[in-house]
This record gives C-alpha cells, structure tokens and sequence, in this order.
C-alpha cells in the first residue's frame, strides 16, 4: 500500500503493510527519535506529532498517517557546530532539557519533549499542572518527572523572552543551617508560575531551582569540576534521540528472533515438534532443546566466581515457570516469527506445581531441580528446593533477649515487583567479518555477558565481542544475561544477524523482579529504649532459577540489620542474628532489582522500629538515633558475611545520619506536625487523616575485594583526552562524573574528555554497573589512570618550560594543571594541545596514556533519613503521598544535579514499592499483571512534592570522598509512609505495597483513630 506521509517538513512515498504501526514504518525509515517501549499505547515512548497532536504511533497504524503531517524529534533543532555549516541550534525545548538534568537515560526523552512543544505552542505560559498533565502521557522511570518539569517551565520563560537564573548556580547550606518549611516549600520568588493562574489542589509546586540543597565538605572547595553540575557528557545526543540505543542499529539481512515461551508452570516437554515451522517460508532456524548444547550456567551477571548454584539452560526439555522458554525462531520479519511460534507443536506432561515458599521445603514437596547437571554453590541444595541458605549470628543473640525487658515481634510481606526500565531488553548479534560473534546488548554486564555466554555458545572468550551501547535504564533488569544467548544461538544457527527485543508482556512474565519475602522480626529491647538483640528471619522465593538468590538475600539482612546496633554496652558487642532460605518455586526468576534486597529488609525493620517506639512510648526519631550505628564503629556484619571474599572487620569512617534527621526533619516540619491533633485532623474534610512518617535507612558502596574496575586515559594532540571505561552508565550520569573526576585531575573542561564505554575489544575490564559501585569502583580507577597521564604531562611541560627558561628549574612535580594549562610556580605556563602536540610530532615521542585499575577493601555505607507525609481517606482506604523528603549522606557529591536526580527518581520508583506496584499470579501461576496499564508506575501529573538534601562527608577511602547514591533512595519510602498512615489513622500495614484495599481492611479491623 503506497502512503504519501510528510516527516519534519519532507514528502516522501513509502510502501507499507496494512497492518504496519506508524512507529515501525517511522523506524524503518531512519528517525530512531522515535522509541519502542511498549506495544499498547501505554509508555509513550513512541509518540510523535500527526498534524501537531501528540500520538502513539505503536497503536497508531501507518496507514492512518496517510496524507498527514508528522513531526518528530529530528524536526526540532541540533547540535550548533557542525564543522564548516553552523545550525540554529537546540530548539530551548532541548536546552532546557540538557541544562536542567532532565535526561537520565534518555529513552523517554523525545516523547517528553515532543509532548511539551504540544503545550508550549498552544499555551505559551503554562501552569505547572498544565505541564504535569502534557507530561502525563509519557513514563519516565528514570526522572520522578521534577526536573523535566522544570525543564518545560523553563523553555517556556525563554521562548517567552524572559531571563532565567542561571542552572549552576550553587546554593551551598553552611553547618549549622536548618531550613525552615518555607523556605523549601514554596517561597513567591522560585515558584515558576508566573501567570499566577489559580493552581488546581493537589498538584505540585516546583521550585524553579534545579539545583539541591548541600551541606558541602570542606575539602571540596578549591575543586574546579567534581562538586560541580557540569552538564551530562551525553545529553545532547539524546535530546536530539540519535542512534544511540541497542536497536537504533541495523545490519543487512537481520533476522527477527522470537521465543516460544511456556504456558504452563511446571512440566516436562514430552514432544516438541517443529517441522511446519520450520517449512514455513520466511523461517531461518528454529532452535529446541535438541538443538543446541545442554550446558548448565547461571543467568546472574556477577563476578567469578558466581555466588548461586548453577540451574539454567538455553533451553531445556522442562519448564519451571508460565514463561520459562521452549523453542527460539528466527525469521525475516515479525509476522512470521509470530506465525512459526503458533506452528510448534509441543506436548507437555504436567508436573505437580509449587508456589508457596512456605511449602518448599517440607518433606513431599516437588523437587524442582533434579537434573543431573545442577551445580551446588554454598548451602543451596535441591532436594529441599533450597537455591540458598543463610545463617548469621553476631554476639550471643539468646543472652541478649535474655536481657531483655520487652520482646516485640512482627511479620512483614513484601511483594514481588518489576524493574519497569522503558527500553526493554534488547539484543543484536552478528559474526564479524574476523568470524568474531559480536554481541550488542542493553545490558549492565557486558564482561560478565562474554565470560558466561563463552561456555555457554561453545566459543572461547577470545571469539566473543560484547558492546554496550547507551542504556535506556536498567535498575538491576540488565544485571541479567537475559536474552543474549537466544539471538546468539540464532546466528550461530543461521550465519545471520539476529535481533531479539523484548515485548513488554515478555518483560512481566519472562524478565525478572524483585524477590518477595516473608520476614519475621524479633526484638529485645530495654524499658529505656536499648536494643539488646535483634533477629531476623527471611523467607525469600527466588522462583523458577536461583540467579542473585544467596546475594540479594544476603543484602536484606547484611544493611537492614546492620543499622540498629543497640546502646551502652551493647553498641561495642552487637547480639545480631540473621537466618534465610531462599526457596525455588514455580514463579517466574526474582533477580536484581536497585536495591538488591536492602528495601524489603527496611520496610520489616522500620515499620518494626515504628511499632516498639510506638509501643513502649518513646520517640521514633530519638529511639532510632540512640541505637543506630555511628562513626568509628564496626560495621556488625563486616566480620560475619560478605558477598564478595571472606569477611574482614571493617570500621565506619563516615556517618552523618543524625545530621541528616536534623535537616530532614526540619525540611518536612516534623516539628509541627508530628503528635499534632490539629494538623492530623487538619486536611480540610472529615474524612481525611494527615500523617507523617520516617525511616532510617543505609546502603553499601560496592562489593571489597571482588568488583574491580577499571579505566584508561589517552591524551590527542589538542589537549583532549579519551575516557574509555567498561562501566556502564544506565542513565545514572556515571560516564559524566567519570569524566569530571578525569577532569579535575588534568586540569580541563568536562567538554575535553570524551567518554567512550563500554566495549569488551576496547574498553578495558569492569565489573559493570550494580552495588552502586561505579563512581566509588570505577572513579578510582579513573583517577589512577588520570595520575599517571597528568605526571607525564606534567614531565614533558617542566622539559619544554626548562628549555625556554633561563633561571631555576622547574620540578615536575611542582607544576599545576589548571584550565587547560600547565602552570609553574613562577606563573610560566604551557598549553596542554602544545603538550599533546609536542608528544606526537616533536621531542622524545610518545602516546602519554594511562591505565587504572580498582579493587575496594571497604564498602563505606551511604546513609539517610527518609521523610513522609500522606493523606489517608478513611473511607476508601486511599493513601495519597503528598511530600517526600530525603536527606543523604552519600559522601562528597560529584555532580548535584545527577546525583538529585537520582535521589528523585529513586524515590518515585520507591513509592509504586509503597502504595500499587505488586505482581501477583493466579493459581496456576499466571501473571496477572502484563501491561503498563495493569501494572501502574507513577506519572508525571500523580507525584508529591519532592525535596533532597545532601549532607556531604569526606569518604577518606576514596580519592574525591565519595559514597553512593544510586540505591539508598529506593530503601526508605515504603517503611515511612507506612509509618506515616499509622500516623494518621493509627492502623499497621504490614505488608506493602498499601493499597487502598488493604488500607480500607486495616482500617475496619483496627482502631481508627
Ligand atoms: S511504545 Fe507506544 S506507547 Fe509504548
Ligand atoms: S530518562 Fe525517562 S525513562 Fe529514563
């Protein structure tokens, strides 16, 4: 069918399908601005302008965009410089989104702003709720939406000609500094709403500051680019949606993979057969498990050697869970792969099925891992559908509830919930023209993708290239080697290149989640508020495949528990026990999820605090603090576990929790409203409750003695250097504050590194991106490797200034690198593009490079304060969370803006934890939830106020003081506003996330008060 369509301004004829979307024909014709996130219209990723309206052009058919004008993000500006032609530029919509920290990952960016250049056509002076709602449209996962909606209000003052504050501008907070609620809440002159239009009640009012708040280390000030919020080293790429993504790539005569996946839960393959599939035209392999090799691996990307028992296949001839795979097809187009899927005839000879934890491991269960090959790792055994087994004492746990005055024990649940990153998971592969597979994934891993798949593929490691293209989030989904293997088996099968992404229902039933838990807490505590033992015990279901079982569990006791020591004597000698199973049933795989277990350990143990203060009437606030752990202290569980190597005693050198309540609580106005009547009851209808609520919470910095990074630096003959790391940056800003740490140590602008990650042929070795290990792991080794390219710049310019100079020599070591100069104590000076030049083609030639490699024998944990504040609807049982307030001491802050951002978004993806997102299965053990619109996660106009501060301490473990940020604020919102609905209705949710049903159940069964 011949469709006359006109794209940014351009007539062009294009033969499409009738049943065509308009996203893939867009695609297929160049404008990669345009993104796959969804195949139902719900994650707006996809959306472009047909005849100026936004649209979602995966629901939207080709055939409808017949005639009509389409606009995309190519049409709206670009990069200015483009050797001799000069363009206008960003449209400010770009700008905006560039200089405000409004891009993360980026993948939901050009739908953001398609959808914003909407509003700002027809309405040039918006009210904040007008952007919310324009934004509505579009998930972000990344963002928790503030700084994109800044970025719009922002736009929308300069297309109206009006002045804007500059972003940079610092707005450091001196020690003893306690900001009063007005001057965080809404003061007239930052709040960007200049046509002073009525605010609808209920929506948000930003403060036009993009920058946080920060109590700023003292040893931070002299430093020119850590510290500083230097805009990301990738945001102009993405603003423009350039190729940058996994599948914005194409190779002639790629096939499209699709996997046959399970529609049972338990069950083996009696009869697979494949032969009309394979006979129909257009089908290039189809791939069963009598196919390939049968070799057992584990699917968790981590270091070696892999802490989990070794329990999957490529494919297998049983399945374990309604998803679990059962052929791969490759074929030339998607129809066709969808037709061979239907044409595999399989019989399946059910097997008893197993979805309650709690019955895994009682005598008569069904084993569900009996094969021959499964390899044992530590305490996993699968005759008791044990995938791990944890046991933890610390002190004399027994003796210390014999101390006891009060023993107050409790059972918490915590659900099984998605990653949600926009992009799916996507995987290109091809053999090279060197008969090298090359692998180009979306993944957080790519080493640990070529050392896992090499067995696995039958080639050796040397054979294998993975590249890493840009991220469109991960969250820990992509700490997975997920789908590599299918497109891989395909092209091994077929010589071809092979593309396999996933659709979104193959992300909810096929991809993995975090791993839901029962937990029992049990406390001994003093009339006085003292702590004398605390044990916890965790059931967690880890489903079909053990992969991340033993950590991630680990990590639910080794941070949780580790927070509350106790006081007096029992802060020097701790009575800690932490004991876990971790169970296989016939669910789908939990996996990593950013948190990594840490978030269900604290929504058990901060609502368990909240209940013992509660209980023994002291305050929650004051009878955290006089139990948590403090600076100088041991970690308790540095002696008693590590994920990594053997435990080894490690001290804390840097804490400033109580700091962080100070502010927090300042921040929220605890003060005033906390046991207030008057506020409770204060919303404005009787049939509301106002609450409050905290939670402690800490995190780790990377995994000691086992996650190496690394980095290498070489510098051009202008002055420029090249940055490659095997980090992975997400979306998190982590190439960025690489690069500023790079900077600061040779003395250049952010603009003069240029960041290339990751690719296993050329970057060199990196654990990847999980335990928030990248800027703490992988700055280091950046800073090492910029030491060395910064003393031989140094070297070469005391040469060439000592030849130019008469007097006294200059040493090496004396000189500075400061603004692209080097720079003598005597003020004498040489340009860095006369050094890098002078090394090419002069004196004494040389490459100056340098190579840094880091292994941390610390893991200094983050630390903060988490602030709630809700709205509870006594009578429908709806909680709505009006304002978080998060303050973190996550060490020195190498980019305020990314690191904000991250905080932000943390904490959005931490409150679906809190009040809706939930994975649930029928009783056969099918999901329930397979879409954006069943599984909710927040939208732009749905959003409470939010606020961070960051109290920065000098981490002297690392060169810039650093700690990490990426985890921690997805800890602490489910417990406090948990704590916050006790306050404002005084019933317990014990099990999150709090629905309004269960809130509404509470509330009938419980005393309202
Ligand atoms: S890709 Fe179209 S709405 Fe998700
Ligand atoms: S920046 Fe929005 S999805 Fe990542």
């Amino acid at each position: 069918m011949r469709l006359n369509l006109t794209i940014n301004g351009n007539a062009l004829s294009y033969d499409a399908a009738p049943g065509d979307s308009l996203l893939s024909v867009l695609r297929k014709l160049g404008y990669y601005g345009v993104k796959h996130g969804c195949e139902t219209g719900e994650c707006g990723a996809c959306a472009v302008l047909l005849d100026s309206k936004p649209v979602n052009s995966c629901v939207h058919l080709a055939v409808q965009a017949d005639g009509h004008q389409i606009e995309t993000i190519e049409s709206l500006g670009e990069y200015p410089e483009q050797g001799w032609k000069t363009t206008a530029g960003l449209h400010p919509l770009q700008a905006a989104f560039v200089e405000s920290g409004a891009i993360q990952c980026g993948y939901c960016t050009p739908a953001m702003i398609l959808a914003a250049s909407e509003l700002l056509s027809n309405e040039p002076n918006p009210t904040e709720y007008q952007v919310r709602e324009a934004l509505s449209g579009v998930l972000c996962r990344c963002t928790g939406y503030l700084k994109p909606v800044q970025a719009v209000l922002r736009a929308a003052a300069v297309l109206r000609g009006e002045e804007v504050e500059p972003i940079g501008t610092s707005i450091p907070v001196p020690p003893g500094w306690i900001p009063g609620e007005n001057e965080l809440g809404k003061p007239k002159d930052e709040i960007f709403s200049p046509n002073e239009q009525p605010i609808p009640p209920g929506s948000v009012v930003t403060p036009m500051r993009v920058m946080p708040r920060i109590q700023m280390a003292p040893e931070t000030e002299t430093w020119h680019h850590v510290g500083k919020p230097e805009i990301k080293v990738d945001a102009i790429k993405l603003v423009q949606g350039k190729p940058a993504f996994t599948a914005d790539f194409e190779k002639r005569g790629m096939l499209i993979a699709k996997v046959l996946h399970s529609p049972i839960a338990h069950a083996r393959i009696k009869r697979i057969d494949i032969t009309r599939a394979r006979n129909l035209e257009g089908v290039a392999a189809v791939l069963t498990w009598q196919d390939i090799p049968r070799v057992v691996y584990s699917t968790a990307g981590q270091s070696d050697p892999i802490p989990g028992p070794l329990d999957s296949f490529s494919l297998d001839h049983k399945v374990r869970f309604v998803g679990d795979r059962v052929a791969f097809v490759a074929a030339e187009n998607e129809e066709i792969a969808l037709k061979a899927l239907e044409l595999i005839e399989v019989e399946y000879e059910p097997l008893q099925e197993l979805f309650d934890p709690e019955r895994a491991m009682q005598p008569g269960a069904v084993i569900i891992h009996d094969e021959t090959e499964y390899v044992n790792f530590a305490e996993s055994d699968p005759t008791k559908n044990l995938a791990a087994q944890i046991r933890i004492d610390i002190g004399n746990v027994d003796k210390g509830f014999a101390e006891a005055d009060r023993i107050i024990e409790g059972y918490y649940d915590v659900p099984k919930v998605q990653q949600v990153h926009i992009e799916p998971h996507v995987v290109i592969t091809y053999w090279d023209e060197d008969d090298r597979l090359v692998i180009r994934t979306s993944t957080q891993v790519p080493f640990h993708v070529r050392r896992q798949l090499a067995p696995v593929l039958g080639l050796p490691i040397k054979r294998i290239r993975v590249i890493k293209p840009r991220i469109g989030g991960g969250f820990g989904g992509k700490q997975e080697v997920l789908i590599e293997d299918v497109a891989a088996h395909l092209t091994i099968a077929t010589g071809r290149p092979v593309i396999y992404e996933y659709t979104r229902e193959e992300e909810f039933i096929a991809a993995r989640s975090r791993h839901p838990m029962r937990i029992h807490l049990k406390t001994g505590i003093k009339q006085d508020g003292t702590i004398t033992a605390n044990a916890m015990y965790t059931l967690s279901d880890t489903g079909a495949y053990g992969c991340h079982a033993l950590t991630v569990t680990g990590n639910t006791g080794h941070k949780g528990m580790a927070l509350y020591v106790g006081d007096g004597p029992y802060r020097k000698a701790p009575n800690i026990r932490f004991y876990a199973d971790i169970v296989y049933t016939n669910h789908p795989p939990a996996g990593a999820y950013r948190g990594y277990g840490v978030p269900q350990g604290f929504w058990a143990l901060e609502r368990h605090m909240e209940k013992i203060a509660r209980e023994l009437g002291l305050d929650p606030i004051d009878f955290r603090l006089k139990n948590a752990l403090r600076t100088g202290e041991l970690h308790p569980f540095s002696t008693a576990w590590s994920e990594g190597r053997e435990p080894r005693p490690e001290t804390i050198e840097t804490c400033r929790l109580e700091e962080c309540v100070r502010q927090g609580r300042a921040a929220i106005g605890w003060d005033q409203k906390f046991g207030s009547p008057a506020w409770r009851l204060g919303a404005g209808q009787p049939h509301l409750r106002r609450g409050i609520g905290v939670a402690l919470v800490m995190q780790g910095t990377a995994i000691p003695y086992l996650d190496m990074g690394s980095a290498s630096i070489k510098m051009n003959d202008d002055g420029s250097f090249n940055l490659l790391v095997g980090a992975t940056d997400l979306g998190t800003g982590s190439d960025t504050v690489l690069a500023q740490m790079a900077a600061e140590v040779l003395g250049v602008p952010v603009q003069d590194i240029l960041v290339y990650s990751s690719d296993t042929d050329f970057t060199p070795f990196d654990k990847g991106a999980y335990a928030s290990s990248t800027t703490y792991i992988s700055g280091t080794a950046v800073v090492r490797a910029a030491e060395q390219v910064a003393d031989r710049i140094r070297a070469r310019a005391a040469r060439i200034i000592n030849k130019q100079a008469m007097g006294e020599k200059i040493n090496p070591e004396d000189i500075a690198l400061i603004d692209r100069q080097a720079i003598a104590p005597d003020g004498s000076r040489i340009s860095l593009s006369e050094i890098g030049h002078d090394a090419f083609h002069r004196v004494d030639q040389e490459q100056i490079m340098g190579i840094g490699s880091y292994v941390s024998p610390v893991a200094p944990p983050p630390f903060a304060a988490q602030f709630a504040e809700v709205t509870v609807d006594i009578e429908t049982g709806q909680v709505v969370v009006d304002k978080l307030v998060m303050a973190v001491d996550s060490g020195v802050i190498v980019n305020p803006i990314t690191a904000s951002g991250q905080i932000e978004g943390g904490m959005t993806q931490a409150l679906g934890y809190a009040v809706c997102e939930e994975m649930v299965y029928d009783q056969a053990g099918r999901a329930r939830e397979r879409n954006l619109k069943d599984y909710h996660i927040f939208q732009a106009h749905e959003m409470p106020e939010l606020t961070t501060l960051f109290i920065e301490t000098f981490e002297p473990s690392h060169p810039f003081g650093v700690k990490a940020v990426a985890e921690i604020p997805i800890d602490g919102v489910a417990p406090a506003v948990g704590n916050a609905v006790f306050d404002a209705c005084g019933v317990n949710v014990d099990d999150n996330p709090i629905t309004p049903e269960k809130a509404w159940r509470a509330i009938q069964q419980g005393n309202l008060v």
